[in-house]
């Protein structure tokens, strides 16, 4: 069976697995985390490149993975390159979902929420120019955002006014009353999206490209339609609370493990699940 890592500097990336998961196709699916170095979006540009194609490279010969997805739009824009010269396998990004916004705006005014890193790169204005060049992007990042995202999917209390300030960055802004559809470019905020649309001035349509992703995963894999299994999932933090195990445990996930952000050097595993249930 083909097994795919999915990898994230979180939770957000859970998603894009659920996205996958949803396509009932025969594949077991690897999830890890760099929680330790969560959120992607503050980190310097050079500092992810140097980190993440190491990081996925000893992962991935640990895990035996066929495939990667690396499901972060925030590490994807700026190195998938790098990713894809380090690993000998396939690996599928995440774009920022400009092109399906494009063909869906009616006012030509789109909103497009990411992190602040993703939001500046040139990669996100290469995107805008090639599929987005007659509309208005209004652009808006946020990390309180990500961190309120993980903190709704682990069931711990956050801090809701990254909600409110979101929706003021995004319909607040010049010409922000024209916006009819938000383009959700960072993975974490598709579970947002009720309580994005509920604090919005009016009814957008808010896309993501979890399905998008599922489908290219399935193409580049040719995977055939069957049973998804589940194999290891794995974080960097090895502090990680209960909280996140136990929403690791909701998607059926028998355990969480850490590895150590130096495992680079010394790849132990360690049964994260076990220290924060015992
Ligand atoms: N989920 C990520 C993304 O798609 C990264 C969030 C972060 O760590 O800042 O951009």
């Amino acid at each position: 069976m083909t097994r795919v890592l999915v990898f994230d500097s979180g939770v957000g990336g859970l998603s894009v697995f659920d996205a996958i998961a949803a396509q009932g196709l025969s594949v077991r699916l690897d999830y890890a985390a760099d929680t330790a170095w969560l959120p992607y979006g503050e980190k310097p540009d050079a500092a992810l490149i140097a980190r993440a194609p190491a990081l996925l490279a000893a992962a991935v010969a640990q895990l035996e993975c066929d495939a990667v997805v690396v499901a972060c739009n925030t590490l994807s824009t700026i190195a998938l390159d790098a990713i894809r010269a380090a690993l000998p396998i396939p690996v599928v990004g995440v774009v920022p979902p400009i092109k399906p916004a494009a063909a869906m705006t009616r006012s030509g005014v789109i909103g497009l929420l990411a992190t602040p890193a993703t939001v500046r790169r040139a990669y996100t204005d290469r995107l805008i120019a090639e599929h987005a060049p007659d509309k208005i992007v209004i652009r808006y990042g946020s990390s309180a955002l990500v961190q309120f995202a993980e903190a709704v999917v682990r069931g711990d209390p956050g801090a809701p006014d990254a909600i409110a300030d979101a929706i003021a960055g995004l319909f607040g802004a010049p010409r922000g009353e024209e916006i009819d559809v938000v383009a959700l470019a960072c993975t974490h905020f598709p579970f947002l999206t009720p309580t994005l649309a509920a604090a919005s001035p009016r009814a957008v349509a808010w896309l993501d490209s979890g399905a998008a992703v599922a489908r290219r995963l399935a193409t580049v894999c040719a995977l055939s339609p069957g049973a998804t299994a589940l194999g290891v999932a794995a974080v960097t933090d090895a502090g990680a609370g209960a909280s996140l195990a136990a929403a690791f445990k909701r998607r059926g996930f028998s355990d969480l493990r850490a590895f150590d952000d130096r495992f680079i050097l010394r790849s132990g595993w360690s049964d994260l699940m076990g220290v924060t249930h015992s």
